[in-house]
């Protein structure tokens, strides 16, 4: 099983402030659900209730401490172990954030895409540093702001090396 996750940061690696995302890139949603299509999907109890609703077509799987938290139509764990243990007869599953699940998964982390916005945000939440020793930028592909992505971006797509 491969084990990858998927995240859209701004130029200092902010992925989010007060629960939600920083901007509304439709070009990047439409990436998201291209790339994760079909897999398990890995996310914090906060990711989760900031989505508000489940993804369609992949397995939701949401991890948090509290024991009687259930959410129909999802599987729900205590442990990222057990999150990555259910999903292990799969291909690959994605981990989807937030920061403090980016944060834990990254050692195990093979595969990563990024998609990286081109602007500055105000933000309370990061994703954790790449290092770039650790892991290869293998392709990229940038786009210019335009009507209706009103940021630049570019969709990376990492993977480890060590
Ligand atoms: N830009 C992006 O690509 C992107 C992607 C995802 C999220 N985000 C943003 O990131 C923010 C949310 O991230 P976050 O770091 O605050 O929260 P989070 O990682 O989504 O969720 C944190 C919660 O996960 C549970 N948890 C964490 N570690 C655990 C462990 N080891 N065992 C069991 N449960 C564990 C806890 O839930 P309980 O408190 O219920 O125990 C914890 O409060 C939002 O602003 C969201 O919009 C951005």
């Amino acid at each position: 099983m491969i084990i990858a996750a998927i995240v859209a940061t701004d130029l200092k690696n902010a992925i989010g402030k007060n629960n939600k995302l920083l901007w509304h890139l439709p070009a990047d949603l439409k990436f998201f659900k291209q790339v994760t299509m079909g897999y398990p999907i890995i996310m914090g109890r906060k990711t989760f209730e900031s989505i508000g609703r489940l993804l369609p077509g992949r397995k939701n799987i949401i991890i948090t401490r509290n024991k009687s938290y259930t959410v129909e139509g999802a599987e729900v764990v205590d442990s990222i172990k057990k999150a990555l243990k259910s999903s292990v007869a799969e291909e690959k599953v994605f981990i989807i954030g937030g920061a403090e699940i980016y944060t834990q998964a990254m050692p195990h982390i093979k595969e990563l895409y990024r998609t990286l916005v081109k602007h500055e945000f105000d933000a309370d939440t990061f994703f954790p540093r790449i290092d770039h020793d650790q892991f290869n930028l293998i392709w990229q592909e940038c786009h210019e702001a335009n009507e209706t992505n009103t940021y630049g971006y570019c969709f990376q797509k990492y993977e480890r090396v060590k």
